[in-house]
Order: C-alpha cells, then sequence, then structure tokens
C-alpha cells in the first residue's frame, strides 16, 4: 500500500473518531447461531481447523540442541526482514505451547496445522538426531489428542537446516531431497502412531522463487530461470520421496499430500469458453510443480515455455515425484490470473490486474472470494482428486487494539464470510473439499515482515506474550457451531 493511500485512509478514520463514530466499546461476544438453513451449511464431518508452522511461531531457537535453520543466519542480514525482528522468540510456542493449544480449543476448531522444525529433529539436516527435538512434537500432539483436536502434520514449512544450505546449496541439490526423505522417515516412524495426516511441503512456489530467484525469503539467492526450474523439479522429487517415505515407514492408513500455494485462475467472466480456459490455464500455470505431482509429466506447454530452461531429470524422478497422494492441500488466498478464452497459444489469456483492484492489509492479498470456488472445483477435475484440503486461507489486518481492550477486526470477518461463502458454494455442487485450514491460530514472525503483519485471530502482544481474541474469532467459533459459512 503506497504512503499515499495509508495517509488518507487514516484521515477518513480520524474524522469519525472525531465524530464518535470510530473505538466502539462493550461489543458483545457472540453466542453460537441457530442451526443454518437448509442447503445453507458444509458437510457433515468437514474439517474446521486452524494452522500455523514452526518457525513463525515456535522461538527458543537454541534450546534443547536444534540446530540452526536457513531463516536464523537469514533475518540477520541487515534490510531483509522490514521491522528487523526475528523469529528467536516469536511467539514462544515451543514453551507455551499448552495455552495455544487452549486456544485452538476455545474455537472449537477438530484439528491443528503445524509444522515440524527440521533441525530440531536433526540439527544438522542428517545424521544423528536430536532426541529433545522430537520430544517436542511428542508433547505437542498428546496435549492436541488430549484436547480433542486432531494433529495435522507439515514436514517442511521452508526452515531448513542451515548445514545443508552449506554443505549441498540447500534445494540446488538432490542431495537436499534424499535427505528429506530419511528425515520425512524418521518423523513418519515416531509420530504417526498418533499423526493421521502428513503435508509434504509447504508452498513450492513460494520458498523456490522467493528464496533462489528474487531472494526476499532464505537462503536470499537470485538464481537464473534454468536453475529455478531446477531447484523447483527437486522441491517435486523432495516431496515424492517423502510421500515414499510416509508409505514405508508411516502407521497404514496414514494419509499425505502436499500443501501448495496453487497458482490461482479463475474465469473472469462465468461462461463455458472462459470456464475451460480456466482450467487450462490452472494446469499449465502449476505446470512446474502441482501438475507434474498429480500426472507425472511436465506438459508440452511447460517445456516449450521453459526452452533451453527446462529441468533435467530422468524418467525415474518423474515416478517418485507422482507417487499417489491422498489428498490435495491447497493454500488459497488471493486470485493470481483472472483468464478469457483465447485462440491464441495455449487457449487461454490471463488479463492484467488493474492497479485498483480492491486488496486486504498485504498489498499482495487480492479479494477474490470466487478464488476459493473455482480453483478447487477445477482441480478436482483435471487431476480427479475426491479430497481437497484448504490447507491456509486468511488475511492479515491492522488489528488496532480499542481503548475497552477488543480487536475489532471487521476487515478479516468480511474477507471470511466471503471466501466461506464461496468454499459452501463449491462444496454444495459437490466439490471434494473436506476440510479448512484458517490461517494463522495467533499473529506470528510474518516472514519478510517481521512482526508488521497480524494474519491471526488471536491478536498477540509480542512484548507481553499475552494473547487476545480479535472478533473474528468469535466468527470463526460460530462458523465451526454451525458449520456453516455464516452469510
Ligand atoms: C503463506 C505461508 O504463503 O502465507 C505462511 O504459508 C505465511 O507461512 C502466509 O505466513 C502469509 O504470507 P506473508 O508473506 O504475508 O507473510
Amino acid at each position: 500500500m503506497s504512503d499515499k493511500v495509508s495517509r488518507r485512509q487514516f484521515a477518513k478514520i480520524a474524522g469519525l473518531s472525531a465524530a464518535g463514530m470510530a473505538n466502539p466499546v462493550g461489543a458483545v461476544e457472540v453466542n453460537p447461531a441457530p442451526p443454518p438453513r437448509a442447503g445453507t451449511g458444509f458437510p457433515a464431518g468437514f474439517v474446521w481447523g486452524t494452522a500455523t508452522s514452526s518457525y513463525q511461531v515456535e522461538g527458543a531457537v537454541n534450546e534443547d540442541g536444534r540446530g540452526a535453520s536457513i531463516w536464523d543466519k537469514f533475518v540477520r542480514i541487515p534490510g531483509k526482514i522490514e521491522d528487523g525482528t526475528t523469529g528467536d522468540r516469536a511467539n514462544e510456542h515451543y514453551h507455551r505451547y499448552k495455552e495455544d493449544i487452549a486456544l485452538i480449543k476455545e474455537l472449537g476448531c477438530k484439528a491443528y496445522r503445524f509444522s515440524v522444525a527440521w533441525p530440531r529433529v536433526f540439527p544438522d539436516g542428517d545424521g544423528k538426531p536430536n532426541p529433545k527435538g522430537l520430544d517436542f512434537y511428542n508433547r505437542l500432539v498428546d496435549e492436541l489428542l488430549k484436547n480433542g483436536i486432531e494433529p495435522w502434520l507439515t514436514l517442511y514449512h521452508w526452515d531448513l537446516p542451515q548445514s545443508l544450505q552449506d554443505r549441498f546449496g540447500g534445494w540446488r541439490s538432490t542431495e537436499t531431497c534424499k535427505i528429506f526423505g530419511d528425515y520425512a522417515a524418521y518423523v513418519a516412524e515416531h509420530l504417526t502412531d498418533r499423526v493421521k495426516n502428513v503435508f509434504t511441503l509447504n508452498e513450492s512456489g513460494r520458498f523456490v522463487y522467493f528464496g533462489y530467484g528474487i531472494g526476499i525469503d532464505a537462503p536470499g539467492l537470485t538464481l537464473p530461470q534454468a536453475e529455478l526450474n531446477q531447484i523447483r523439479h527437486n522441491s517435486a522429487l523432495a516431496h515424492g520421496l517423502a510421500v515414499q517415505a510416509v508409505r514405508a515407514h508411516g502407521r497404514h492408513g496414514t494419509r499425505v499430500g502436499p500443501a501448495e500455494n496453487i497458482d490461482a485462475c479463475a474465469p473472469a467472466i462465468d461462461t463455458p469458453e472462459n470456464v475451460r480456459a480456466a482450467e487450462i490455464a490452472l494446469r499449465e500455470m502449476n505446470g512446474g510443480y502441482l501438475n507434474v505431482i498429480m500426472t507425472g509429466q511436465y506438459t508440452d506447454a511447460f517445456l516449450k515455455f521453459a526452452g533451453p530452461n527446462a529441468p533435467k531429470y530422468i524418467d525415474a524422478e518423474l515416478k517418485i515425484i507422482s507417487s499417489p497422494v491422498d489428498f490435495l492441500g491447497l493454500n488459497i488466498y488471493a486470485p493470481q490470473n483472472y483468464v478469457v478464452a483465447s485462440d491464441q497459444g495455449a487457449g487461454f489469456m490471463p488479463l492484467p490486474i488493474p492497479k485498483s483492484f480492491p486488496h486486504m492489509n498485504s498489498d499482495w492479498l487480492r479479494v477474490g472470494p470466487e478464488t476459493i470456488y473455482w480453483v478447487p472445483k477445477l482441480a478436482a477435475k483435471i487431476w480427479k482428486t475426491d479430497a481437497i484440503y484448504i490447507s491456509e486461507n486468511g488475511t492479515s489486518g491492522d488489528d488496532v487494539v480499542r481503548p475497552d481492550g477488543k480487536i475489532y477486526d471487521t476487515d478479516r470477518i468480511m474477507y471470511l464470510r466471503n471466501y466461506l461463502a464461496q468454499l459452501q458454494r463449491a462444496t454444495s455442487e459437490g466439490v471434494p473439499v473436506r476440510g479448512y485450514f484458517l490461517w494463522s491460530l495467533m499473529d506470528n514472525f510474518e516472514w519478510v515482515y517481521g512482526l508488521n503483519k497480524r494474519f491471526g485471530l488471536y491478536h498477540v502482544n509480542f512484548d507481553t506474550q499475552v494473547r487476545t481474541p480479535k472478533l473474528s474469532a468469535s466468527f470463526y467459533r460460530n462458523v465451526i457451531a454451525t458449520n456453516a459459512a455464516g452469510v
């Protein structure tokens, strides 16, 4: 958001305040509404959850034998993190996990998506495991189950052991993929007696491009396209090796799948031609990761477009990459491409996005609720999956604490209500979305933004570590209690 815009908005708010209309006091706790009207709810058994990730919440980076991750190093490079903060302390979740699980329970969530910090379990990435690291996840999982909350585990949410970056160049080398497979096997062996659902890598699309392409995420490199395509290929290989490791070492019946920030394509206008174009676009725009995972092939258009920069691989790798998964996890926040049909190229044309397109507090977070209707619908068709989970959706907000101590995040409620209404539209048409994880349980360390962006249902005061439910926590509790979007 430009400075100009934010100042103008500030003036407006200040104006309302002077008129006595801002800062409402004594707002009420919302009691669960009556059951939804017929046809307005989600399917029975729909999984409602929230999500976090290790580096963003745990803190305790030097405790109990945890090794360093690429983020520990990256956050110390001056200028990389907007407010100069680090995840050293973050939410102190490593010590406060019981308190945080009580917050999840308070929402009525039956599922919680968290990630394992690889360098806690293997301080060097490979070699000798650190039993104290695993113990933390044992305690976490036990506490979740004690509270009736299903643990959904992510193996990798970007905190790569620094040692693997130093020795092999991180994801530039297939050595890291193989070691990731071993780590996945170890985690599966020790936790899948209680953890029934495992996500492999979180958002290859982001950590490859931001971390190795434009250098704004760890490890902060700016490599050419050919290398990026190879690294993306390696990440798909790592995903496949992890799927195989979970099958071989996990308890029978453990389910596994990716959690990807799918390049979200939707028809600009709902006509049969545009819908078909959006379907083609969704496959092609995700040709470097999701499509190859789900089909075992790079599309002709993808290879043609990549030309000499196309990844190098052998067929056996494609087999590993496309090891069958049990579900598709999709992180859906914002529309990426509005598409119309075209008689040129692959048959679709992504439209330019106007500067004036509305967005939330984060300027990348465009408001396009219909995305969460179209993307799962088209994804289910393209990749013939019968189980999709929205592994992340949510928004940042300014989340000002008012004089009465409350946070009236009606912007987040607006966003969630509209996205959930569209998700409900999808499930009511039979699109196989089985669950939804709201990002995030609580404000946390937001990568490049540091503590400047707040995505939580619970506000966190990072000085005192006090957690305060925002109004959206009541909204989400109501959604869960009624199993309906609250439209
Ligand atoms: C998702 C990530 O892409 O977006 C989360 O999986 C992240 O880890 C969230 O917190 C918000 O992203 P950002 O860039 O605004 O911090």
